[in-house]
């Protein structure tokens, strides 16, 4: 079949998978091509076991694959053909040198800017669909112009607002696409083309379209709001335990404001996942750059809160354990940073069993998708780690539970079968406020919901 357009995506991970799978699903006359270094990675797109658990993608992915849809790690080949080159590889923090723990690390996105110089032999428009720092493109233009064949490449920033479990869904009913260029007759051009292949499916209305650097800054911005709102109901969860306020109640009396609203005001564990954290540490790094102190001081603070809520969860399983859970079982229900997915980056579940184990309790490790991520991120830890994904055989002989994952599956337990196998006395650290606790008490638990007052037979 002769293709209207060659779509090129490098980079197949959350993003570039997904997003390209419904491109393609629903633009049956554009060639659309992944392709990433990792040879598993394609090996497993090109299969049914897909290198990442997402509803409904399996289902989009076989319906284009082998039609429109191609997974390869031939990225020479994929370049020259290619009209439109989305880049989404990984930026994550930088781990050394100036800025580490801080700034992004742009190698992976500086090597794409390289290859594409190297391989393309007519002009293109390149995507950032990447988080990127703002101002990135002037570095990407910068790149780009620097090739002897006079090739003109228009660089456009469409970041992506997709959340993981729910990528598929968001990809066909997006809240806004973000469309942002350089404001000249080219820049124009080149986002029109990248409106037309939205617009087969997301209302022209829905689709914005912005100057370069505010489309970029943009998606910071985003995670940075949505992390705030975590971190402000989780500050005032820490201040309803000590006033046995109830923080759901505050939750709903304060997003029924419908100025305020529900999302993302639920109190929990902490927020995870690959980009909040790293998303606001490089805005805080670049306000500092630009000698913004009080402005970094101000969203370094969402990343602090965070991490003083998971610090506050070990230290009360701790202390409500009588101050000591050596040799204790403590099952962790859920290790995923949210549910729906098997992802289990920056989880909170990480934090939490290093610091068990390191106290030297014995872990079990139970989630429906996350437990081969589970694996590696605690490979190498000293102690007893158990992973079993059956919840009646993981909570045999504990004497804790902490909920870490809000799957529905742990909320339809039955709860007496748990409690009978357990030690006694059995507790609940509840760090998603998604079980009956008081249902939990009344079967004999002692429980410890967060930002509620705890419900204990002592
Ligand atoms: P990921 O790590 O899952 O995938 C990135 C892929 O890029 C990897 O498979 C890697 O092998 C590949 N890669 C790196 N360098 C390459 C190169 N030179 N050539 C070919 N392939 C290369 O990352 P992700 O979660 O998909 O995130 C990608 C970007 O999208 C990040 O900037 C992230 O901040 C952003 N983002 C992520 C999400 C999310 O939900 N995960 C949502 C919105 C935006
Ligand atoms: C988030 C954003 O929601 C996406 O718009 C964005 O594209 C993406 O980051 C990204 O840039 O990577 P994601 O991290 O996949 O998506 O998942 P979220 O649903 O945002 O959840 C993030 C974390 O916040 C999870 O650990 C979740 O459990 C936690 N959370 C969320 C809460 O603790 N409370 C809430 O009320 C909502």
């Amino acid at each position: 079949m002769k293709f209207s357009k060659n779509i090129l995506c490098i980079g197949a991970g959350y993003v570039g998978g997904p997003t390209m799978a419904i491109i393609a699903l629903k633009c049956p006359s554009y060639k659309v091509t992944v392709v990433d270094v990792n040879e598993e990675r394609i090996g497993r797109w090109n299969s049914d076991d897909l290198p990442i658990y997402e509803p409904g993608l399996l289902d989009a992915v076989r319906a284009a694959r082998g039609k429109n849809l191609f997974f390869s790690t031939a990225i020479p080949e994929g370049i020259r053909a290619a009209d439109i080159i989305f880049v989404s590889v990984n930026t994550p923090t930088k781990t050394f040198g100036l800025g580490a723990g801080m700034a992004s690390d742009l190698q992976y996105w500086e090597k794409t800017a390289h290859q594409i110089v190297t391989y393309s032999e007519k002009p293109k428009i390149i995507v950032e669909k990447s988080t990127l720092p703002v101002r990135t493109a002037e570095a990407m233009e910068r790149i780009l112009s620097e090739n002897k064949k006079n090739i003109h490449f228009e660089v456009v920033s469409n970041p992506e607002f997709l959340a993981e479990g729910s990528a598929v869904n968001d990809l066909l009913e997006p809240d806004r696409v973000l469309i942002g260029s350089q404001q000249t007759e080219s820049g124009f051009k080149a986002a029109r083309e990248i409106a037309a292949i939205y617009a087969h499916w997301v209302p022209i209305e829905k689709i914005i379209t912005t100057n370069l650097w505010s489309a970029e800054l943009s998606k910071l911005v985003a995670n940075a709001f949505l992390a705030q709102r975590i971190s402000s109901i989780n500050a005032i969860s820490a201040l309803c335990e000590k006033t046995d306020a109830d923080v759901a109640e505050i939750s709903f009396a304060v997003g029924s404001d419908t100025r305020i609203g529900f999302e993302f005001i639920n109190a929990s564990i902490g927020f995870g996942g690959s980009c909040f954290k790293k998303d606001i540490l490089n805005l805080v790094y670049i306000c500092r750059s630009y000698g913004l102190n009080e402005v970094a001081d101000y969203w370094e603070k969402v990343v602090k809160m965070n991490d003083y809520q998971q610090e506050r969860f070990v230290k009360k399983i701790i202390k409500e354990m009588f101050n000591t859970i050596v040799a204790k079982k403590i099952v962790l229900l859920g290790f995923a940073f949210k549910a729906n997915t098997g992802d289990t980056r920056e989880s909170p579940g990480i934090y939490l069993a290093k610091k068990l184990l390191e106290e030297r309790a014995a872990l079990v490790i139970c989630d429906p998708q996350a437990l081969e991520n589970a694996r590696k991120d605690l490979a190498g830890l000293e102690g007893e780690v158990v992973y079993e994904p059956d919840p009646y055989r993981a909570t045999q002989a504990a004497q804790a539970i902490a909920v870490i994952t809000e799957w529905d599956v742990f909320k339809k337990l039955d709860f007496e079968k748990i409690f009978a196998g357990m030690r006694k006395p059995a507790f609940v650290f509840d760090g998603r406020n998604i079980l009956d606790h008081r249902r939990l008490f009344q079967i004999g638990f002692n429980v410890f919901p967060l930002g509620k007052p705890s419900l204990t037979h002592f």
